[in-house]
């Protein structure tokens, strides 16, 4: 059995803190063979930046997804070029783009496939589909444990994309929308599955920004940049065992704790 321990959009300083401190807490009881993070808002409430990716990397995290905020700042590109990155950007970005859409690393001696894909509905223009994108990625991968961060908004096309590929990947888990979904199951007994697997960093927020700043968007409709609330903390992560012989997830395990106290730490 492989297991895969996966943490929803890590969100600014509060995000890898109660990441950190998750971490030196429950890793040696939970044991992961594999840390996923997906560092969409890890820097700020913006994508990843050199210092941001350090960070993570030394706490022990294997790959990092992301989604529509891969480009935010230019660094990206040095972290995307780096020889051995963890970082991966989502596959269906045009083939032009920099980086890879997903990555191959070990686990107990098994190859395991990670990729990121991005929601087309009320996301982003310029995307190939996320659907053809996996049937050509699944063509010219040789593993039998794939796990696919779906990032996206809707609800259905996030559903739709699972049970096209229920039986053929380990798992489709969630994404960017930062509230945990409560339909945690495995499609056909092999596809683990989740809508959103929510996300970590201020819990007392607007999906982690300062609430008074996202009313006043929507009161004013003037659109400006969200800063990160302060205050206790929230850790969405899920736990995936996965049989290595076949590939398919045994089990899924949302994990979901809030009111983490981090000003002692
Ligand atoms: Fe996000
Ligand atoms: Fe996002």
């Amino acid at each position: 059995m492989i297991r895969v321990l996966l943490f929803g959009d890590v969100f600014g300083r509060i995000g890898r803190g109660a990441v950190r401190s998750f971490l030196e807490e429950k890793k040696n009881e939970l044991s992961p063979d594999l840390i996923i993070t997906n560092t969409d808002n890890v820097s700020s409430a913006k994508g990843p930046t050199l210092k941001t990716y350090r960070e993570l990397d030394e706490m022990g995290v294997d790959v990092m997804t992301c989604g529509d905020h891969i480009w935010d700042y230019p660094e990206v590109l040095d972290i995307l070029s780096q020889k051995n990155t963890k970082l991966i950007r989502p596959y269906n970005y045009p083939a032009i783009c920099p980086g890879k859409g997903f990555i191959e690393v070990e686990a107990k001696g098994q190859k395991v496939i990670i990729a990121s894909m991005l929601g087309r509905v009320w996301t982003k223009e310029g995307l190939d589909s996320p659907f053809y994108k996996t049937d050509e990625l699944l063509e010219k991968i040789d593993s039998k444990i794939v796990i696919v961060d779906f990032h996206a908004e809707a609800t259905s096309e996030k559903y739709a994309y699972a049970w096209n590929f229920a039986e053929k990947i380990t798992a489709v888990i969630g994404s960017h929308t930062h509230v945990q979904t409560a339909d945690a199951k495995i499609l056909n007994g092999f596809t683990g599955y989740m809508t959103d697997v929510g996300f970590c960093g201020p819990q007392q927020s607007v999906i982690g920004a300062i609430p008074e700043e996202s009313i006043k968007i929507f009161r004013t409709g003037i659109k400006t940049s969200l800063k990160p609330a302060k205050g206790l903390a929230q850790i969405n992560a899920v736990i995936l065992d996965i049989d290595e012989k076949s590939g398919k997830t045994l089990k899924i395990t949302p994990i979901n704790e809030s009111d983490i106290d981090l000003s002692q730490t």
